[in-house]
């Protein structure tokens, strides 16, 4: 049996650049990984694929698919192609990510199958090939395998490894409701953003420990489209700031903000918004 962590990611942040020929549109985001995780357990069995999940954690988890439509089951399934094997696998996941929150809940239990297939049958795939079976997947399965802080363009598969930022707290608000990524980016097109994230600004600013010049850089261009539909996301950003957080945004196509903090202002943050109705989490940056 193998277990991996599936650790779900924060966008700090996101810029769309056009769309693509292939109906995708061209993105630069900064990508973060962060503690709050799945549990995902793998073990050979002597063909095919089988799924159970425990979402006991989670709202709204019955509605998970644990057959081919979930992205777990994906995973195996491009795992056992790239390989020409019929590599049989039993996948059991331990859901704590939100689901549908911006999050890459499900895209991060796909990329711990490909990681875990990999050691389970002793593959060793490199972690360029885990990303070429990953992109198939869906285009945050890549940055889920190798985590860490990333930039990511293409339609978020193109990475490049930026050095590991300061250990933030963070704390997690997920307003009612959900948002589809197709829809988020659809509406997007509707109406463009004019303001855009300087992505090479902030990535200097990184390199500088310049925390503070960087976060007054962070943002969502998905952040406009996401509020017509949750206004809620406004109002969590604003009482986050107002207990203290150095930075508060929506993470991907949302509807989930995140505020980045010294650990000393973690309860007054996550306390600022118990009273809102959001899930609250709190957790680290790794
Ligand atoms: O790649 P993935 O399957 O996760 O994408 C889900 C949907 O999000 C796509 O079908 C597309 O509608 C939208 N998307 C996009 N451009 C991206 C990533 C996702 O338009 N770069």
């Amino acid at each position: 049996m193998v277990r991996e962590n599936a650790r779900a990611k924060i966008n700090l942040t996101l810029d769309i650049l056009g769309i693509r020929a292939d109906g995708y549109h061209e993105v630069s985001m900064i990508m973060q990984e962060i503690e709050l995780c799945d549990t995902v357990e793998l073990e050979k069995s002597s063909g095919g694929i089988s799924l159970k999940m425990d979402v006991a954690k989670i709202i709204g988890g019955e509605n998970i698919p644990c057959d081919e439509k979930n992205l777990a089951w994906k995973a195996a399934m491009a795992f056992q192609k790239y390989c020409g094997k019929n590599f049989g696998v039993d996948i059991s996941i331990a859901k704590k990510i939100p689901m549908a929150a911006g999050l890459a809940g499900g895209s991060t239990d796909a990329a711990a199958v490909i990681r875990g297939m990999n050691r389970l049958y002793e593959t060793n795939l490199t972690e360029n090939e885990l990303c070429k079976i990953g992109e198939q997947v869906g285009s945050d399965v890549p940055f889920c395998i190798i985590g860490g802080t990333c930039l990511a363009e293409g339609r978020g598969e193109i990475l490049m490894r930026l050095a590991p930022i300061k250990n933030f707290s963070v704390v997690l608000a997920k307003p009612e409701g959900e948002i589809s990524t197709p829809w988020a980016y659809k509406t997007y097109d509707e109406n463009p953003a004019k303001t855009h994230p300087p992505n090479n600004e902030i990535i200097k600013q990184f390199e500088k420990g310049d925390y503070d010049a960087a976060f007054k850089n962070f943002y969502n261009v998905l952040e406009n489209v996401a509020l017509k539909k949750i206004p809620a996301i406004a109002d969590l950003e604003s009482k986050m700031l107002a207990a203290g957080a150095k930075v508060a945004l929506m993470s991907g196509s949302g509807p989930t903000v995140f505020a980045l903090t010294d650990e000393k202002n973690v309860k007054k943050i996550s306390e600022s918004v118990k009273d809102s109705g959001a899930q609250i989490f709190i957790t680290k940056i790794c």
